[in-house]
Parts: C-alpha cells; sequence; structure tokens
C-alpha cells in the first residue's frame, strides 16, 4: 500500500503538469523559453539581465513551472517560498519587459505544440505571474498631490 506521502507527491491527472506532458515536456519547454529569450531581438533586455550562461537558471526554471504547473513539489524544498516579485526585485521590469517575457514563452509554448485549450490557460496564468512581477511602470495618472497646504 503506498504511504501517505507518495499519494500526496502525485500530481492530479487533470494538472497542467500531467496535461503539458509530465517533466520531459517541462524540460522541452524551458528549453525552448531560453533558446527564444536568447535569439528574439525584442527580448534583448531581458536578456541581458540573466547570466551569460543559463543552464542553472533553466534547471530552477523547470523546478518552479513544475511545481506551480501541479506536478512534483521540488522547487519549495530546495529554494524556500517562491516569493516570485521579492525574487524579481533587482531587476528593472516594466510592461515592455513583460510582454518580451511573455513573447518568448508563447514562442515557446508553440514550438513545443501545446494544446490550444491548455495553452490558453497557462497563457493567462503566466500572464497574470509575469504581470505581477512588473515593478518600475509609470503610474497610468499622475499621483494626486498631498492635501498639506490646506489647513
Ligand atoms: C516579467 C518578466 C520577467 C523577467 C524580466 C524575469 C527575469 C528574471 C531574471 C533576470 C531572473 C534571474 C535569473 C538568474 O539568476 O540568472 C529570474 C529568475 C526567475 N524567474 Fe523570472 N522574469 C520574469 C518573469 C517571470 C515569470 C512570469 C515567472 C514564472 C512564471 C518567472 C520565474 C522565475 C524563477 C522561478 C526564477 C528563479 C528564482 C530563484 O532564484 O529561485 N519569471 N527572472
Amino acid at each position: 500500500m503506498p504511504t501517505p506521502t507518495t499519494v500526496a507527491a502525485a500530481p492530479a491527472p487533470n494538472a497542467h503538469y500531467v496535461r503539458l506532458g509530465g517533466h520531459e515536456a517541462v524540460v522541452q519547454l524551458v528549453d525552448a523559453f531560453y533558446r527564444a529569450m536568447d535569439t528574439r531581438a525584442d527580448a534583448a533586455v531581458i536578456r541581458a539581465m540573466h547570466e551569460p550562461d543559463l543552464s542553472a537558471t533553466r534547471r530552477v526554471l523547470v523546478s518552479y513551472l513544475s511545481e506551480w504547473m501541479g506536478g512534483p513539489r521540488q522547487y519549495t524544498p530546495e529554494r524556500g517560498a517562491p516569493m516570485l516579485r521579492r525574487r524579481h526585485q533587482p531587476f528593472d521590469i516594466d510592461a515592455s519587459a513583460r510582454d518580451a517575457w511573455m513573447a518568448c514563452m508563447r514562442q515557446a509554448m508553440d514550438e513545443i505544440g501545446v494544446e490550444p485549450g491548455l495553452r490558453a490557460e497557462l497563457d493567462a496564468a503566466f500572464w497574470k505571474v509575469a504581470d505581477f512581477i512588473r515593478n518600475t511602470e509609470a503610474k497610468p495618472f499622475p499621483t494626486p498631490p498631498t492635501r498639506t497646504d490646506r489647513s
């Protein structure tokens, strides 16, 4: 009989991780993502934020995305709570950086042939995270003046 730990570690059959194709598919997605980042002109600014050698980052993203998609929980035990906004704070991430990241991920999803329903769900989920990470966007309206001049 399986131990409770074994049961808890098994991804749900409808998890994004399983629907994508498991570990091999996540590795392919991440490889395609960084290939896109290495070659797309619109990704040059975000590529320059990364180390020249992407092998460590590639492994971390595989581990993070596997967990994020409902697969094996490997990232958190190794690196702690994701806190992605905090981890991205050292980088200036505006709307164009967010859009460049999304363009790389969309190209990667197309390249590995993610089925359309899953692609739409992942696209929306990636976008939410990418926009949450954005940290240098100018406010759409000027901040109203403080009313210290009023008695
Ligand atoms: C919005 C645009 C984004 C930019 C410009 C960006 C950029 C970066 C950079 C420069 C690093 C450091 C890599 C290194 O150490 O070599 C990083 C790490 C990371 N990014 Fe992003 N990123 C973005 C969005 C995202 C999104 C949407 C996700 C997840 C869905 C994500 C997940 C990660 C993870 C898991 C790490 C590693 C964190 C760790 O050190 O444990 N990033 N990112």
